[in-house]
């Protein structure tokens, strides 16, 4: 990867950034984090020669963090003009806001720890540079282009989306007939789903807990709520640390898989009363509730790693408890019934708030998906509607990340490939 750190741009673009003077921390995490992505890199170093984003304005609601900048920094290669706002108001890394801003020359609209309005202000900056690409996790500037500016939408060729919980809202869209352009699913990219949710987010979950708590996890009872690829990734870590973990789950194929992966199994309800740690992880809503809180023991901790923060029920712990107080960095101790319950990070993505987000070794692949989805947008004439990743595009990805791993994989032999295709052959 070439150097780029800190030579800060004489006239920085448009931006609204908690403190440009924290751009040189910011370029160096950005470059550690670069070191990861040589999927990303490899990409980057071709479009930079292709330029097929040549003219192109990028309009992305990512998290901020050091691996957006480096998928950032590989579209404006690519020859977009980029401008990019925060998918969560406390995901951003202010240290990598500032030196996408300074050094890189690209507008950022984010702050960590903005209110909603100022959420939402930023999202309305970014759609002020009139997108043709947008770039969601969790269609929030999809939302906004279809309700409040729909003049913009014929300007749209297409868009992005990054995670579980957005797509669910493309394809309810969709299935209203209401979408007004094409948008590729990144997330159902299995180089995506497997490995940034399931690795990525089992890990950053953890990592935020810990962060956060500096608790011992074993020997506690874990819950985990919703057993998909995010909730199977931080149970087997809470097991593989010690916890009795014990899954919830509204799926009973998901339901068994856990049972047979070597869980317990349980509703949340008889759940509540058992766990000493309690992640939410289903992309659904008061999963954690106003009948559970009461349930639960003193100390109970509850953290999110789902999309939105309504997994746990906020406003009914608010109006249930007597009494509250931030009593460390993104611990907020309810008094309920006589008992502390613990919510971290307002309920909020754990993983990003409290810790610095999915590791860059599995943001390599899911941005890299997100590169190769806007060329095949802009190759293709795709009408409105919820695109999966190419299998190609998913294959090519998984191909370099191996290589860069220094690992082979064997080629069928062609008896093999016609073995795969025929149905003659038997017993
Ligand atoms: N924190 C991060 O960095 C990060 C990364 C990737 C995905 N996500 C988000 O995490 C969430 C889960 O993503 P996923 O890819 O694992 O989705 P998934 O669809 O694979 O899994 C969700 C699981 O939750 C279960 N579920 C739904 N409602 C439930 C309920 N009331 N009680 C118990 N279980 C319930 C579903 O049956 C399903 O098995 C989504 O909101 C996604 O957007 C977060």
């Amino acid at each position: 990867m070439e150097k780029e750190l800190t030579t800060l741009t004489a006239k920085p673009p448009a931006h609204d950034v908690t403190d440009l003077g924290l751009a040189e921390l910011g370029a160096g995490r950005i470059e550690w984090a670069a070191r990861e992505m040589p999927v990303l890199s490899q990409i980057r170093r071709r479009i930079a020669k292709e330029k097929p984003f040549a003219g192109l304005r990028i309009g992305a609601c990512l998290h901020v963090t050091t691996e957006t900048a480096n998928l950032a920094l590989a579209l404006r290669d690519g020859g977009a003009s980029v401008a990019l706002c925060a998918s969560n108001p406390l995901s951003t890394q202010d240290d990598a806001a500032a030196a996408i801003v300074a050094r890189d020359g690209i507008s950022v609209f984010a702050r960590k720890g903005e209110d909603r309005d100022t959420y939402y202000k930023h999202i309305q900056a970014v759609l002020d540079t009139h997108p043709q690409i947008t770039m969601d996790d969790g269609a929030d500037v999809v939302t906004l282009l279809h309700t409040e500016r729909r003049a913009q939408l014929p300007e749209v060729k297409g868009g992005t989306e990054e995670t579980t919980t957005g797509v669910i809202r493309l394809r309810a869209m969709a299935a209203e007939g209401v979408l007004a352009y094409p948008i590729v699913a990144v997330n159902e990219a299995r180089t995506k789903h497997m490995f940034d949710n399931q690795y990525g987010t089992g890990q950053s979950g953890i990592d935020g807990l810990l962060r956060a708590t500096n608790i011992l996890i074993a020997g506690k009872t874990a819950v985990v709520c919703g057993y998909g690829w995010v909730g199977r990734g931080v149970a087997v870590r809470l097991k593989g640390m010690g916890a009795i973990v014990i899954v919830c789950e509204v799926d009973p194929l998901r339901g068994l898989e856990a049972a047979c992966d070597g869980y317990q199994v349980a509703t949340v309800a008889e759940a509540a009363k058992r766990g000493d740690i309690f992640f939410t992880a289903t992309g659904n809503l008061n999963v954690l509730g106003k009948d559970h809180f009461p349930l639960m023991k003193d100390g109970a901790i509850l953290g999110n790693v789902g999309h939105f923060n309504d997994e746990i029920e906020i406003p009914a712990l608010e109006k249930l408890a007597s009494s509250k107080r931030t009593i460390r960095p993104f611990v907020e101790e309810y008094g309920v019934g006589g008992k502390s319950v613990f919510l971290l990070a307002e309920g909020r993505l754990l993983n990003h708030a409290a810790a610095e987000a999915n590791p860059a070794a599995v943001m390599d692949m899911s941005f890299s998906n997100q590169v190769l989805a806007i060329e095949h947008i802009l190759r293709s004439t795709l009408r409105p509607d919820v695109y999966s990743v190419r299998p190609e595009d998913d294959a090519l990805v998984a191909r370099l990340k191996l290589a860069a791993m220094g690992m082979k994989i064997d080629q069928m032999t062609e008896a093999q490939a016609q073995y795969a295709r025929s149905w003659k052959a038997g017993t």
